[in-house]
Formats: C-alpha cells, structure tokens, sequence
C-alpha cells in the first residue's frame, strides 16, 4: 500500500487531505512542522511527500531540500498560497515533482497525488531481466527466452551503465517502456529520479515549455516561469515516450540538449546545463516522418545510434506459454486466485492469435482469464478467444485506414455539433479528439487496447487523453446508446 506523509502546520488542512487520501486507500501519516516532517520521513520511508511551504520553523522548502540531499529519488508535492508561488517554482529545481496553489480542489490534487505514485512506482519497482533476475521477487519481468529477446537481454546490459541515449522501437504494447525502465535500475543513476514524459498526451503547443520550461510573459498566459523537466530532472532519467510526435522546433531544441547538455527556457537568455540521461520510445515510423518532413533528420541519426528494436509478439510465439505463466504468477494472487495450469488447447489457440496489442493484450487476456476462471485450470472459456479473434484479429486489426476512418468517423459531425451545443466554447482540434476516443471506445465496447488500435495510437497515449478530456469510459458507451 502506498505511504504519503502529510506536511502541514494548519491542522485542518491535515484533516481533510488524510480524508482524501485515506479515501483513496493510502496509508497516511501527518506531521505538522518541518522536525517532525523529516523524522517520519527517514523512519516510514513513505513514497509521497505533500508540504505546504509557509511554515513556522523550517520552511517546506528547506525540508525539502534535506530530503533530496538523503534520497534524490524523494517524491514531494508542495503548496503554497499566491504570495509564495514564486519560491515553489524555484523548488523545481531542487526537484520537487510539482506545486500546487491553495486553495485548490480535490479532484485537482487527487490527479496530481495519482500522477505522482505513479513515477513513484516506477521508480522503485526494479524491473529484472534473465541476465540480471536480482529483483525477481519484488519487483517486475522482463520475460522471454525467444533469440530475438535474449539479444535484446544483452544490449540492455551493454547499453545500461554508459549513459549513452537510447532509442526504443516497437509496436504499442511489446515493452517500451518496461525495457526504459529495466535500463534505468541498471545504470549509474538509477538512485537518481526517472522521470516518464508522454509527449503525445501534451498538446503540441504546450510540450516544449514542459520540457524545458519558461520565463513570465514568454507567451500569451505565461503568468509566471516554469521550470521544465529537463531541469526538474538534472543528474537523473529522462523518459520520453512517443517522441514522433514532437514539433521540429522542439526536436531542435532536443537535439542541442543532446549535443551541448544546454539549452534556454522559453523567451528566456539564460543559458541552462544540465546533465540528463535521455531514453526515448515511438512506435511511430520515423523514416516516413522524415519523408514527410516532420521529423528532423539531424536529430533521427542522433538518437538511432543505439537503438533496440523490440519485436511484435505475433514473432515470438514461443515466447507466449512463459509470458502467461508469469502472468498469472504476478497477478494470481492480487484476485486470490490460485491458477496453476492452461489447458493445452488454450497456449495453442494463444500461439495462433495475431495479437495487434503485443504483449499488453495478452496481459489484459490473463487478467481477464483469471478473473472468470472457476477451478485451477484455465479453459479456452475463460479467455472468450472466439470473441476475440473475431473482433481484432479479424476486422479491426487487419483494418487499413480508410476503413477505420470510416468506421469512427461515420457519425462524428452530428456528435460534433451536439457537442457544440454543449460547450460552445471549446476548441475544435480538443472537440474531435473527444468526440473521436468516445466513438473507438463505443466500437469496442471499453476495450481500450482495441480502441488505442482503432485509432491509430498507443494504449498509454489513449490513456492519458482519456484521463486529460475526463472522459468516462463507462459513461461513454451508455451515452451512445441514449
Ligand atoms: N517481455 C515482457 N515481459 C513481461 N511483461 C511485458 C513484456 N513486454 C511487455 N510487458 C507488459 O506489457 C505491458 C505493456 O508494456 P509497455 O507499456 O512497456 O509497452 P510499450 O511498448 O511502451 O507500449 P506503448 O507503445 O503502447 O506505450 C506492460 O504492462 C508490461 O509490463
Ligand atoms: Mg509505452
């Protein structure tokens, strides 16, 4: 179960964040000045950190400086009230994950509290593989012992100590971001923050201050300077997920991080070193995008000096009987269920599927296997192959994109022009992306992976969009049926 620590010296301040976060099913302990902050701090190890600034006392800033001298991969959220936002974006530097103005709203810090656990867990969740099975027991797998994967085995452990910049390549689904963090916990820095950006899931226009921030007035609402993750994240792992999706003026700026570790916020002339690892993941083809004149190709022959292909499963399917085991091994005993054996009939009938989601899908096939299951075998059943194969292996998956096109755009201006109606004032690039992701969940009934393939993006990309539009997946399927 995840710990926060609650840092506050207004008692009902406390109060009411432990009831948020105890709702949330996190453990919570409360402390209410800096002494006692960085007592339980070293004593419960707790994976979140949330402090207000003003305190009397040790500011949240000088604590939070402490903290990250003892454990630079710390966790902490600061709050602060309007008079002190300037000192919570200077606090970025020293590497808190974020601010947030008080007052502010649950939702708000509920997302923010979720982001946050997350590249918590990624953090220190220790993915192994079979040449280095350290971790086996608490941590997460790397697993497959087809030739194509023990080569990839092998350049995780080439690549991992030298801190070159690596690039990932695959399929949504074959364990990008897995094998990312398998080469972080395996270099020099992994007691150093990783930190996950999706660059799809941020708005084109927005992603390039993210990364390397701003100064006030740099553009129309830039109210105040930001701090970009590059800086954020000095001495530590960039991830960056979905890289073939960033505009030419950030891969520039990208590529002269990576050539002289500098670079300028935003409308700013101060010129900023940092000493970032960079690891970067597309399942895009870059070589058409350079074609295509979006992607640069300065930055393409960059990044492609190491680069680990990571092979679709439909490739590998000597790989799968191992990958299901491991499946229900690790997530068995979460549902108490105890799975030993798969039917013979199942691993062959699994061997034969396409799988267009690679191993995420089979993943979500286990899970879903495991929770209907009824004795300690698994029978064909229990997966609902038959419906599988039939939706994805047959029409969507082998859909080309007119047909999927059509298929999702068919209804979408009247679902365009209710939406208007509704929201007369949104934009019209955020409007279709909504209406879009809605429609490919209804074709596939929640599926997510089916959805993410029908539009012709990853599942983590699907995700955070559903997540940044709110949408409701269950809401989204009852509304199309109204
Ligand atoms: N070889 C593997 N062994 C065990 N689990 C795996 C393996 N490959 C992938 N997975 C699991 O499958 C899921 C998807 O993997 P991951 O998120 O790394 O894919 P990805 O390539 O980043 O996909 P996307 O392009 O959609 O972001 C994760 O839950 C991951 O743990
Ligand atoms: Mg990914």
């Amino acid at each position: 179960m995840d710990r926060v620590l609650i840092v506050d010296d207004d008692s009902s301040m406390r109060y009411s964040l432990n009831r948020m976060l105890e709702g949330q099913g996190f453990l919570v302990s409360p402390a209410k000045n800096g002494a006692e902050a960085l007592e339980r701090f070293f004593m419960e190890n707790p994976d979140l950190v949330i402090m207000d600034i003003k305190m009397p006392g040790q500011s949240g800033l000088e604590v939070l400086r402490q903290i990250k001298e003892r454990d630079p991969k710390a966790l902490v959220i600061l709050m602060t009230a309007f008079g002190t936002t300037d000192t919570a974006i200077e606090a970025m530097k020293f590497g808190a994950f974020d601010y947030i103005l008080k007052p502010f709203d649950i939702p708000q810090m509920r997302s923010l509290v979720e982001r946050a656990l997350e590249v918590s867990r990624m953090m220190k969740k220790m993915v192994s593989y079979p040449d280095r099975p350290e971790a086996e027991v608490t941590g997460e797998a790397i697993v497959g012992s087809s030739p194509v994967m023990q080569q990839t085995y092998k350049m995780i452990g080439q690549v991992a100590p030298t801190g070159v910049t690596v690039l990932l390549r695959g399929e949504s689904g074959t364990g990008k971001e897995l094998v990312a963090r398998a080469i972080y916990h395996h270099s020099s820095r992994a007691d150093k923050p990783f930190l996950p950006v999706n660059c799809a899931a941020i708005p084109e226009t927005l992603l390039e201050s993210e990364l390397f921030g701003h100064e006030k007035g740099a553009f129309t609402g830039a109210l105040t300077r930001r701090i970009g993750k590059f800086e954020q994240c000095h001495g530590g792992t960039l991830f960056l997920d979905e890289i073939g999706d960033m505009t030419p003026a950030t891969q520039a700026k990208i590529l002269r991080v990576l050539q002289d570790q500098q670079f300028e916020r935003l409308g700013g002339s101060e010129r900023i070193s940092v000493d970032v690892r960079l690891i970067v993941a597309t399942n895009k083809d870059l070589e058409k995008s350079i074609r295509d004149g979006s992607f640069r190709q300065d930055l393409y022959y960059r990044l492609k000096v190491v680069t680990l292909h990571l092979p679709p499963l439909r490739e590998r399917p000597e790989d799968i009987p191992e990958l299901v085991r491991y499946f229900l091994q690790r997530f068995g005993p979460e549902i108490n269920r105890n799975v030993k054996e798969i039917a013979p009939r199942v691993l062959e009938k699994l061997m034969r599927y396409r799988w267009p989601g690679n191993v995420r899908e089979l993943e979500n096939v286990v899970q879903r296997g495991l929770v209907v299951a009824k004795g300690n075998t698994l029978f064909p059943e229990d997966f609902s192959l038959e419906g599988l194969a039939a939706e994805i292996d047959g029409p969507k998956g082998q859909m080309d994109f007119e047909e999927r096109l059509q298929m999702l755009m068919g209804p979408v201006f009247k679902e365009l022009a209710e939406h208007s109606k509704r929201s007369p004032d949104s934009d019209v690039m955020s409007a279709v992306e909504k209406v879009l992701i809605k429609r490919a969940l209804q074709e596939t009934k929640g599926n997510q992976v089916q959805a993410a393939i029908l539009l012709g993006i990853s599942r983590n990309t699907l995700r955070s969009k559903i997540e940044r539009y709110r949408i409701r997946k269950d809401v989204a399927i009852i509304e199309g049926e109204e």
